[in-house]
Protein backbone atom coordinates (compact mmCIF):
# COMPACT_ATOMS: atom_id res chain seq x y z
CA UNK A 1 0.00 0.00 0.00
CA UNK A 2 1.23 3.65 -0.70
CA UNK A 3 2.19 6.45 1.55
CA UNK A 4 -1.51 7.95 2.85
CA UNK A 5 -1.26 11.08 1.12
CA UNK A 6 0.00 9.49 -2.06
CA UNK A 7 -3.58 9.26 -3.09
CA UNK A 8 -4.29 13.02 -2.52
CA UNK A 9 -1.06 13.49 -3.84
CA UNK A 10 -1.78 12.00 -7.01
CA UNK A 11 -5.40 13.93 -7.14
CA UNK A 12 -3.85 17.55 -6.80
CA UNK A 13 -1.30 16.62 -10.05
CA UNK A 14 -4.33 16.17 -12.32
CA UNK A 15 -5.62 18.94 -14.22
CA UNK A 16 -9.28 20.36 -13.18
CA UNK A 17 -11.55 21.51 -15.70
CA UNK A 18 -14.28 23.72 -14.76
CA UNK A 19 -17.39 23.39 -17.08
CA UNK A 20 -19.44 26.32 -17.77
CA UNK A 21 -22.32 27.20 -17.72
CA UNK A 22 -23.26 23.70 -16.27
CA UNK A 23 -20.66 24.75 -13.36
CA UNK A 24 -19.29 21.16 -12.73
CA UNK A 25 -15.92 20.06 -12.30
CA UNK A 26 -14.10 17.19 -13.96
CA UNK A 27 -10.59 15.90 -13.06
CA UNK A 28 -8.50 14.98 -16.60
CA UNK A 29 -5.34 12.44 -16.64
CA UNK A 30 -2.01 14.47 -17.48
CA UNK A 31 -1.90 15.43 -20.90
CA UNK A 32 -5.73 14.00 -22.08
CA UNK A 33 -7.50 15.27 -24.55
CA UNK A 34 -10.09 17.80 -23.59
CA UNK A 35 -12.50 15.94 -26.00
CA UNK A 36 -11.95 12.48 -24.50
CA UNK A 37 -12.36 13.98 -21.29
CA UNK A 38 -15.94 15.32 -22.17
CA UNK A 39 -16.92 12.27 -23.82
CA UNK A 40 -15.46 10.38 -21.13
CA UNK A 41 -18.31 12.07 -18.59
CA UNK A 42 -21.11 12.34 -21.21
CA UNK A 43 -20.69 15.83 -21.06
CA UNK A 44 -22.71 17.17 -24.42
CA UNK A 45 -20.61 18.63 -26.57
CA UNK A 46 -20.87 19.18 -30.37
CA UNK A 47 -18.01 17.29 -32.46
CA UNK A 48 -17.51 15.73 -35.52
CA UNK A 49 -14.15 15.12 -37.28
CA UNK A 50 -12.01 14.77 -34.20
CA UNK A 51 -9.14 15.87 -35.79
CA UNK A 52 -9.27 19.84 -35.92
CA UNK A 53 -10.87 19.91 -39.37
CA UNK A 54 -14.42 20.69 -39.36
CA UNK A 55 -14.55 22.97 -36.31
CA UNK A 56 -17.55 21.61 -34.65
CA UNK A 57 -15.98 21.00 -31.09
CA UNK A 58 -15.26 25.01 -30.50
CA UNK A 59 -15.50 26.00 -26.60
CA UNK A 60 -14.30 29.30 -24.91
CA UNK A 61 -11.14 28.70 -22.64
CA UNK A 62 -12.42 31.54 -20.40
CA UNK A 63 -9.12 30.61 -17.98
CA UNK A 64 -5.81 28.71 -18.22
CA UNK A 65 -3.97 27.16 -20.64
CA UNK A 66 -3.83 24.21 -23.45
CA UNK A 67 -1.44 22.95 -25.85
CA UNK A 68 -3.42 22.95 -28.90
CA UNK A 69 -1.99 20.33 -31.30
CA UNK A 70 -1.95 20.90 -35.22
CA UNK A 71 -5.67 21.89 -37.01
CA UNK A 72 -6.63 23.10 -40.12
CA UNK A 73 -6.65 27.62 -39.94
CA UNK A 74 -10.56 27.43 -41.34
CA UNK A 75 -11.74 25.13 -38.15
CA UNK A 76 -10.28 27.76 -35.77
CA UNK A 77 -9.03 31.13 -37.32
CA UNK A 78 -6.28 32.96 -35.43
CA UNK A 79 -9.07 35.94 -34.70
CA UNK A 80 -10.88 33.41 -32.95
CA UNK A 81 -8.09 31.73 -31.37
CA UNK A 82 -7.13 35.14 -30.17
CA UNK A 83 -10.38 36.01 -28.82
CA UNK A 84 -9.99 32.56 -26.44
CA UNK A 85 -11.42 29.92 -28.42
CA UNK A 86 -10.11 26.67 -28.79
CA UNK A 87 -10.83 23.17 -30.55
CA UNK A 88 -11.61 20.89 -27.82
CA UNK A 89 -10.70 17.77 -29.87
CA UNK A 90 -7.46 19.39 -30.41
CA UNK A 91 -6.93 20.72 -26.59
CA UNK A 92 -4.17 18.59 -24.83
CA UNK A 93 -4.70 19.29 -20.77
CA UNK A 94 -1.87 20.19 -18.09
CA UNK A 95 -3.04 22.74 -16.09
CA UNK A 96 -6.64 23.79 -14.22
CA UNK A 97 -8.40 25.40 -16.86
CA UNK A 98 -11.98 26.67 -16.97
CA UNK A 99 -14.34 26.42 -20.13
CA UNK A 100 -17.51 27.75 -21.32
CA UNK A 101 -19.80 25.00 -23.54
CA UNK A 102 -21.44 27.18 -26.49
CA UNK A 103 -24.84 26.29 -27.92
CA UNK A 104 -25.64 24.52 -24.76
CA UNK A 105 -29.56 24.82 -25.72
CA UNK A 106 -29.03 22.71 -28.85
CA UNK A 107 -27.46 20.34 -27.91
CA UNK A 108 -28.70 16.30 -27.57
CA UNK A 109 -26.46 13.87 -26.02
CA UNK A 110 -27.31 10.12 -26.66
CA UNK A 111 -24.89 7.91 -25.06
CA UNK A 112 -22.31 5.93 -26.93
CA UNK A 113 -23.32 2.22 -27.21
CA UNK A 114 -21.90 -0.42 -28.32
CA UNK A 115 -24.46 -2.79 -30.47
CA UNK A 116 -24.62 -6.37 -31.86
CA UNK A 117 -26.31 -6.12 -35.03
CA UNK A 118 -27.51 -8.85 -38.15
CA UNK A 119 -27.34 -8.08 -41.34
CA UNK A 120 -30.98 -8.19 -42.35
CA UNK A 121 -30.59 -7.27 -46.24
CA UNK A 122 -28.42 -6.25 -49.05
CA UNK A 123 -29.79 -4.34 -51.76
CA UNK A 124 -27.84 -2.05 -54.37
CA UNK A 125 -29.44 1.11 -54.62
CA UNK A 126 -26.81 1.59 -57.84
CA UNK A 127 -24.49 -0.44 -59.81
CA UNK A 128 -22.21 0.24 -56.68
CA UNK A 129 -24.11 1.72 -54.10
CA UNK A 130 -25.78 -0.67 -51.74
CA UNK A 131 -28.69 -0.28 -48.74
CA UNK A 132 -27.39 -2.16 -45.68
CA UNK A 133 -29.83 -3.27 -43.18
CA UNK A 134 -28.94 -4.24 -40.10
CA UNK A 135 -31.18 -5.21 -36.95
CA UNK A 136 -30.18 -4.66 -33.31
CA UNK A 137 -29.70 -8.33 -31.78
CA UNK A 138 -28.38 -7.12 -28.48
CA UNK A 139 -27.14 -3.67 -27.03
CA UNK A 140 -25.09 -2.62 -24.03
CA UNK A 141 -27.52 -0.56 -21.49
CA UNK A 142 -30.06 -3.73 -20.96
CA UNK A 143 -33.18 -2.60 -21.16
CA UNK A 144 -32.52 0.98 -22.64
CA UNK A 145 -33.35 1.31 -26.94
CA UNK A 146 -30.84 2.59 -28.83
CA UNK A 147 -31.19 6.08 -29.54
CA UNK A 148 -29.48 8.66 -32.02
CA UNK A 149 -30.59 12.27 -33.60
CA UNK A 150 -31.59 12.21 -37.49
CA UNK A 151 -28.71 13.35 -38.95
CA UNK A 152 -25.70 11.43 -36.99
CA UNK A 153 -23.64 8.58 -37.51
CA UNK A 154 -22.04 5.21 -36.09
CA UNK A 155 -18.89 3.02 -36.35
CA UNK A 156 -19.47 -0.17 -38.12
CA UNK A 157 -16.98 -2.81 -36.72
CA UNK A 158 -16.05 -5.91 -38.96
CA UNK A 159 -13.72 -8.35 -38.00
CA UNK A 160 -11.43 -9.86 -40.94
CA UNK A 161 -8.34 -12.23 -40.22
CA UNK A 162 -8.20 -11.23 -36.29
CA UNK A 163 -7.91 -7.83 -37.33
CA UNK A 164 -10.70 -5.15 -36.70
CA UNK A 165 -11.65 -2.85 -39.54
CA UNK A 166 -13.81 0.18 -38.23
CA UNK A 167 -16.00 2.99 -40.94
CA UNK A 168 -18.15 5.46 -40.20
CA UNK A 169 -21.75 5.38 -41.63
CA UNK A 170 -24.39 7.94 -41.25
CA UNK A 171 -27.57 6.22 -40.50
CA UNK A 172 -30.25 7.36 -43.69
CA UNK A 173 -32.80 5.24 -42.00
CA UNK A 174 -34.70 7.23 -39.07
CA UNK A 175 -34.53 7.25 -35.10
CA UNK A 176 -37.70 5.76 -34.72
CA UNK A 177 -36.59 2.73 -36.91
CA UNK A 178 -34.00 2.27 -34.53
CA UNK A 179 -36.23 2.66 -31.12
CA UNK A 180 -39.04 0.71 -32.46
CA UNK A 181 -38.14 -2.05 -34.53
CA UNK A 182 -34.37 -1.91 -33.94
CA UNK A 183 -33.56 -1.54 -37.59
CA UNK A 184 -30.85 0.57 -38.97
CA UNK A 185 -29.89 1.33 -42.91
CA UNK A 186 -26.82 2.86 -44.29
CA UNK A 187 -26.03 3.35 -47.87
CA UNK A 188 -22.84 2.50 -48.49
CA UNK A 189 -20.47 3.40 -51.88
CA UNK A 190 -18.22 0.09 -52.59
CA UNK A 191 -15.29 0.51 -53.99
CA UNK A 192 -12.54 -2.25 -54.60
CA UNK A 193 -10.44 -0.86 -52.03
CA UNK A 194 -12.97 0.29 -49.39
CA UNK A 195 -11.45 -1.65 -46.44
CA UNK A 196 -14.79 -2.04 -45.00
CA UNK A 197 -17.34 -1.51 -48.12
CA UNK A 198 -14.92 -3.89 -50.69
CA UNK A 199 -16.35 -6.49 -48.08
CA UNK A 200 -19.93 -5.80 -49.13
CA UNK A 201 -21.52 -8.99 -50.52
CA UNK A 202 -18.52 -11.30 -49.27
CA UNK A 203 -17.83 -10.82 -45.25
CA UNK A 204 -20.99 -8.54 -45.09
CA UNK A 205 -23.89 -10.32 -46.45
CA UNK A 206 -27.35 -11.34 -44.66
CA UNK A 207 -26.80 -13.19 -41.71
CA UNK A 208 -23.68 -12.21 -41.17
CA UNK A 209 -22.98 -10.33 -37.20
CA UNK A 210 -21.15 -6.86 -37.07
CA UNK A 211 -20.10 -4.59 -34.36
CA UNK A 212 -21.61 -1.23 -34.06
CA UNK A 213 -20.30 2.07 -32.00
CA UNK A 214 -22.16 4.82 -31.58
CA UNK A 215 -23.92 7.37 -32.33
CA UNK A 216 -21.82 10.09 -33.02
CA UNK A 217 -21.87 13.19 -34.90
CA UNK A 218 -23.25 17.06 -34.94
CA UNK A 219 -25.23 17.72 -37.89
CA UNK A 220 -28.38 16.33 -36.59
CA UNK A 221 -31.84 17.40 -36.43
CA UNK A 222 -32.74 20.39 -34.13
CA UNK A 223 -36.30 19.95 -33.40
CA UNK A 224 -36.98 23.06 -31.83
CA UNK A 225 -35.95 25.52 -34.34
CA UNK A 226 -38.94 26.87 -36.40
CA UNK A 227 -38.31 28.03 -40.06
CA UNK A 228 -37.38 26.32 -43.37
CA UNK A 229 -35.24 23.49 -43.50
CA UNK A 230 -32.60 22.62 -45.91
CA UNK A 231 -31.01 19.34 -45.91
CA UNK A 232 -28.18 19.06 -48.72
CA UNK A 233 -26.46 15.60 -49.48
CA UNK A 234 -24.03 14.89 -52.17
CA UNK A 235 -23.32 11.33 -53.29
CA UNK A 236 -24.18 8.66 -50.61
CA UNK A 237 -24.34 11.85 -48.18
CA UNK A 238 -28.10 11.66 -49.11
CA UNK A 239 -28.53 9.08 -46.48
CA UNK A 240 -28.37 11.21 -43.34
CA UNK A 241 -30.31 14.07 -45.50
CA UNK A 242 -33.20 11.58 -46.09
CA UNK A 243 -33.11 10.82 -42.30
CA UNK A 244 -33.00 14.34 -41.34
CA UNK A 245 -35.83 15.61 -44.03
CA UNK A 246 -38.41 12.47 -42.95
CA UNK A 247 -37.38 12.90 -39.16
CA UNK A 248 -38.35 16.67 -39.74
CA UNK A 249 -41.91 15.74 -41.35
CA UNK A 250 -42.83 12.80 -38.69
CA UNK A 251 -42.89 15.14 -36.40
CA UNK A 252 -44.80 17.80 -37.57
CA UNK A 253 -42.84 20.32 -39.01
CA UNK A 254 -44.71 22.93 -41.08
CA UNK A 255 -42.35 25.16 -42.40
CA UNK A 256 -40.78 24.12 -45.60
CA UNK A 257 -38.34 21.48 -45.13
CA UNK A 258 -36.53 21.08 -49.02
CA UNK A 259 -34.15 18.56 -50.23
CA UNK A 260 -31.04 18.59 -52.19
CA UNK A 261 -29.55 15.68 -53.87
CA UNK A 262 -26.32 16.34 -55.74
CA UNK A 263 -24.84 13.25 -57.49
CA UNK A 264 -22.08 13.05 -60.65
CA UNK A 265 -24.57 11.46 -63.21
CA UNK A 266 -27.40 9.20 -63.99
CA UNK A 267 -25.58 6.06 -62.54
CA UNK A 268 -25.00 7.64 -58.76
CA UNK A 269 -29.14 8.25 -58.72
CA UNK A 270 -30.30 6.64 -55.72
CA UNK A 271 -33.36 7.37 -53.40
CA UNK A 272 -35.89 9.38 -56.20
CA UNK A 273 -38.55 6.82 -55.32
CA UNK A 274 -38.86 7.89 -51.28
CA UNK A 275 -38.26 11.63 -52.50
CA UNK A 276 -41.35 11.13 -54.41
CA UNK A 277 -43.48 9.50 -51.90
CA UNK A 278 -42.28 12.14 -49.19
CA UNK A 279 -43.29 15.06 -51.64
CA UNK A 280 -46.52 12.65 -52.04
CA UNK A 281 -47.03 12.43 -48.29
CA UNK A 282 -46.02 15.94 -47.13
CA UNK A 283 -46.97 19.37 -48.94
CA UNK A 284 -44.15 21.68 -47.36
CA UNK A 285 -41.45 18.85 -48.90
CA UNK A 286 -39.95 19.31 -52.14
CA UNK A 287 -36.76 18.15 -53.48
CA UNK A 288 -33.98 19.22 -56.05
CA UNK A 289 -31.88 16.79 -57.88
CA UNK A 290 -29.08 18.01 -59.46
CA UNK A 291 -26.44 16.44 -61.74
CA UNK A 292 -22.80 17.29 -62.82
CA UNK A 293 -23.13 15.50 -66.45
CA UNK A 294 -25.93 15.55 -68.86
CA UNK A 295 -26.76 12.20 -70.40
CA UNK A 296 -29.78 11.27 -72.27
CA UNK A 297 -32.30 9.19 -70.34
CA UNK A 298 -31.78 11.37 -67.09
CA UNK A 299 -34.64 11.44 -64.88
CA UNK A 300 -36.51 14.60 -66.60
CA UNK A 301 -36.58 16.16 -62.81
CA UNK A 302 -32.63 16.74 -63.22
CA UNK A 303 -31.03 19.68 -63.35
CA UNK A 304 -28.07 20.36 -65.10
CA UNK A 305 -25.29 21.86 -62.65
CA UNK A 306 -23.51 21.62 -59.53
CA UNK A 307 -25.44 21.42 -56.52
CA UNK A 308 -23.83 23.89 -54.57
CA UNK A 309 -24.55 26.30 -57.61
CA UNK A 310 -28.10 25.14 -57.86
CA UNK A 311 -28.58 25.45 -54.00
CA UNK A 312 -27.49 29.03 -53.89
CA UNK A 313 -29.70 29.65 -57.01
CA UNK A 314 -33.19 28.58 -55.83
CA UNK A 315 -32.48 30.06 -52.45
CA UNK A 316 -32.16 33.65 -52.48
CA UNK A 317 -32.72 34.37 -49.02
CA UNK A 318 -31.49 31.93 -46.26
CA UNK A 319 -32.25 34.22 -43.01
CA UNK A 320 -34.29 32.19 -40.70
CA UNK A 321 -33.06 28.46 -41.74
CA UNK A 322 -30.82 26.14 -40.94
CA UNK A 323 -29.27 24.16 -43.44
CA UNK A 324 -28.11 20.76 -42.86
CA UNK A 325 -25.15 19.79 -45.24
CA UNK A 326 -23.23 15.62 -45.98
CA UNK A 327 -20.91 14.70 -48.47
CA UNK A 328 -17.57 14.70 -49.75
CA UNK A 329 -15.12 16.91 -47.90
CA UNK A 330 -14.40 19.49 -50.74
CA UNK A 331 -18.02 20.01 -51.46
CA UNK A 332 -19.23 20.77 -47.85
CA UNK A 333 -16.72 23.30 -47.27
CA UNK A 334 -17.02 24.37 -50.62
CA UNK A 335 -21.26 25.11 -49.49
CA UNK A 336 -20.62 25.83 -46.52
CA UNK A 337 -18.36 28.59 -47.35
CA UNK A 338 -20.18 30.20 -49.67
CA UNK A 339 -23.42 29.90 -47.23
CA UNK A 340 -21.56 31.72 -44.42
CA UNK A 341 -20.57 34.57 -46.77
CA UNK A 342 -24.47 34.78 -47.90
CA UNK A 343 -25.00 35.85 -43.95
CA UNK A 344 -26.39 32.44 -42.97
CA UNK A 345 -25.38 32.17 -39.08
CA UNK A 346 -22.42 29.43 -38.22
CA UNK A 347 -24.87 28.21 -35.54
CA UNK A 348 -27.41 27.14 -38.27
CA UNK A 349 -25.56 25.51 -40.13
CA UNK A 350 -24.99 21.93 -39.80
CA UNK A 351 -21.93 20.10 -41.97
CA UNK A 352 -20.45 16.44 -41.17
CA UNK A 353 -17.67 16.15 -44.15
CA UNK A 354 -17.37 12.55 -45.15
CA UNK A 355 -13.53 12.52 -43.72
CA UNK A 356 -10.90 9.70 -44.04
CA UNK A 357 -10.88 7.50 -41.08
CA UNK A 358 -8.86 9.41 -38.06
CA UNK A 359 -6.26 7.74 -35.81
CA UNK A 360 -6.53 5.71 -32.51
CA UNK A 361 -5.24 8.21 -30.41
CA UNK A 362 -8.46 10.42 -30.99
CA UNK A 363 -11.07 8.24 -31.05
CA UNK A 364 -14.11 8.85 -29.14
CA UNK A 365 -13.80 7.55 -25.24
CA UNK A 366 -14.95 4.12 -24.45
S1 LIG B 1 -12.41 20.29 -35.13
FE1 LIG B 1 -12.81 19.23 -33.30
S2 LIG B 1 -14.30 17.78 -33.85
FE2 LIG B 1 -13.77 18.69 -35.73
Amino acid sequence: MGRPGEFLESIHSMPRVHILPAETDLLADPDENLLKLLRRHQVPIRYSCKSGECGSCKCVLESGQVKLKKYDPKALPDAQRDSGIILACRAILSEDITIRLTDSDDLIAHPERKLLCRVVALEPLTQDIFALRLHIEFADMEGIPFTFSAGQYVQIVVEVDGQEIARDFSMASTPVDAEYDDLLEFHIRRTPTGALSSLLGGVIRPGAQLLVRGPMGTSYFRPRHQGPLYAVGGGTGLAPMLSVAQTALDNGKLEPVVLFAGFRNQADVYGLEQMEQMRRSYRNFSYHLALDEAQPGDPPQAVHRPLAAHLLEQVADFAGSKVYLAGPPGMVEAISASLLERGLPEKDLHADAFYPPVTAELAPAA
